[in-house]
């Protein structure tokens, strides 16, 4: 296993077109004139660089643990918050763009807090397990800079709040556990996973690292027996857009680049928690929430929109502090560009087979109709066939915003649609000998939907009582009832 991840790594290290080779060298040379071999050799190799101005090509300015001078010349400020952002594994040996936008995010939100770039690059570009090796190191860098700013200033911990990405937040976990006292939050960006999955919990960022670990999971999907995100639940709470697995707008065709696809498609997802957080710092006035969920596969069946006792939060910068609660998982669907909310909707739907068509194998869209616009036909997504005489439950994601909820139109899709059910129709229409017969016929009388970003219930009846029969190639549309269409919220409601 450690073979395997050692090999995969030590291939993307050397993959030619990310890596800078002058780089590496250079950086190795530099690690010579430090000192001799001994530890001390990350003496310099970590830096604390406090941005104070928007303008990212400024050099801003450096802390250094027990120099006062410092943090008159830096104008930290003892009584704002602090951020320090922490990055992860480095092939280029210089800061990626998504450095600068997560800065100018967070400056801009917080615009008196003392933000701190940890800048711990010649020890992050090394072969990834060397890389693994430093992040002790540096996190017990990191504590020994907050514990002087709590002795020099008195600096209260519970305003500090560590965002470390991929191996940073590793680093920022270390921080947690060294430092005297407890950090308020750290929040860890998609954690490296491979040396850290199922490792014991101080060896990799925990709940007790902070007051508050909020994860966010983007890229969970193994290959050659590793994911390069952390898979298992981490945090107080830890979310998994779109599964944590697949991110729209990241899959091969997706991703604009001629040579080294592979490369791109992992920096996209990898790298979407750190554009998720950014989204979530920027637009404030539109928030996604996350619903807590088992898993995935019940969340795509729609049945986790649940806001009851916190079992829904925001996600990113404004996510809540929750009572502490381990393996949070919870989810939620994007859109594939900023911002990445979208809105959620489950629908409960009963469908009738009065007319024992037993090889109906229905392909359902709907269609939505609200206050401000409509959208498209969504395919509704089910994995197992739908149940018949059963009732379905299914969630309907739109990437806009509708307003109001006031119609729904349910089609089903012609025989061309499913093949299986093409086969099951000529099966059918051979041996019945009346093929009219055989045309499936369903009934669905109401569509029950809750709405998970604002938690109402609606009940949607036929617009025509006397027709529910529902066909293949043929819709039908769905209005408010008229006898109480809003569902108050009762005491309790089998999810
Ligand atoms: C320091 O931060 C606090 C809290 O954000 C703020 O009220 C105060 O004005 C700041 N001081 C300076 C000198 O910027
Ligand atoms: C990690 O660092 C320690 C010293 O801190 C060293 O003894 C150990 O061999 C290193 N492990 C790896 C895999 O480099
Ligand atoms: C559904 O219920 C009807 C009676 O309402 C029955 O005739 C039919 O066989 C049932 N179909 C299935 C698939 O259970
Ligand atoms: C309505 O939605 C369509 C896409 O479905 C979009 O192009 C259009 O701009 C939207 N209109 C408004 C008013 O939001």
């Amino acid at each position: 296993m450690n073979h395997k991840i050692i090999l995969l790594w030590t291939f993307l290290l050397h993959f030619p077109f990310a890596v800078g080779e002058n780089t590496v060298l250079k950086d190795e040379d530099e690690g010579f004139d430090e000192s001799s071999a001994d530890h001390k050799t990350t003496r310099g190799m970590i830096k604390y660089n406090m941005r104070k101005n928007l303008d990212l090509d400024q050099e801003g300015c450096y802390l250094q643990t027990g120099k006062k001078a410092c943090l008159e010349e830096c104008g930290f400020n003892a009584t704002a918050k602090t951020i320090f952002i922490i990055h992860g594994w480095t092939m280029s040996g210089i800061f990626e763009a998504w450095m600068y936008k997560l800065v100018s995010a967070v400056m801009q939100r917080e615009n008196e807090a003392n933000v701190v770039i940890v800048d711990w690059i010649p020890l992050a570009q090394q072969l990834y397990p060397d890389a693994v090796n430093h992040t002790l190191t540096v996190g017990l860098d990191i504590a020994n800079m907050l514990d002087w700013l709590q002795e020099e200033l008195q600096l209260p911990l519970e305003n500090v709040h560590l965002i470390g990405y991929s191996l940073g937040a590793h680093v920022a976990g270390y921080a947690g556990t060294y430092v005297k006292g407890t950090l308020g939050r750290i929040t860890g960006l998609d954690p490296a996973g491979p040396m850290f999955e199922g490792v014991e919990e101080k060896k990799r960022l925990s709940p007790d690292d902070a007051d508050f670990v909020d994860v966010l999971h983007t890229y969970t999907r193994e290959a050659l027996g590793v994911s390069i995100g952390i898979q298992q639940p981490i945090g107080d709470i830890d979310i998994y857009p779109n599964g944590g697995d697949v991110q729209p707008g990241c899959a091969l065709g997706d991703v604009l680049a001629a040579a080294g696809n592979f490369m791109e498609v992992m920096k996209c997802e990898h790298e979407r928690a750190v554009h998720l957080f950014v989204d979530s710092l920027m637009n404030k006035e539109h928030m996604s929430y996350a619903y807590q969920c088992t898993g995935p596969d019940r969340f795509k069946k729609g049945v986790c929109l649940s806001c009851r006792k916190n079992r829904c939060n925001n996600i990113g910068y404004n996510a809540r502090k929750m009572r502490k609660r381990r393996n949070s998982k919870m989810y939620l669907k994007t859109r594939a560009n900023t911002p990445f909310g979208g809105y959620h909707y489950q629908m409960k739907m009963h469908v009738f087979n009065r007319k024992q068509s037993d090889y109906a194998d229905p392909t359902f869209y709907v269609k939505l109709y609200g206050g401000h616009n409509d959208t498209g036909n969504i395919f509704v997504v089910h994995d197992d066939p739908i149940g018949l005489n059963f009732t379905n439950t299914f969630l309907v994601f739109t990437e806009d915003d509708i307003g109001d909820l006031l119609k729904i139109r349910l089609s089903w899709e012609g025989d061309s649609e499913s093949l299986s059910s093409v086969f099951k129709y000529i099966k059918n229409s051979f041996w019945n000998w009346n093929a009219k017969a055989a045309k499936p016929v369903l009934e669905v009388r109401r569509i029950r939907v809750k709405a998970g970003e604002t938690q109402k219930k609606f009940t949607f009846c036929a617009q025509d009582p006397s027709k529910t029969e529902i066909s293949p190639g043929e819709s039908m549309t769905f209005v408010k009832c008229r006898d109480g269409w809003e569902v108050k919220p009762r005491k309790r409601l089998p999810m």
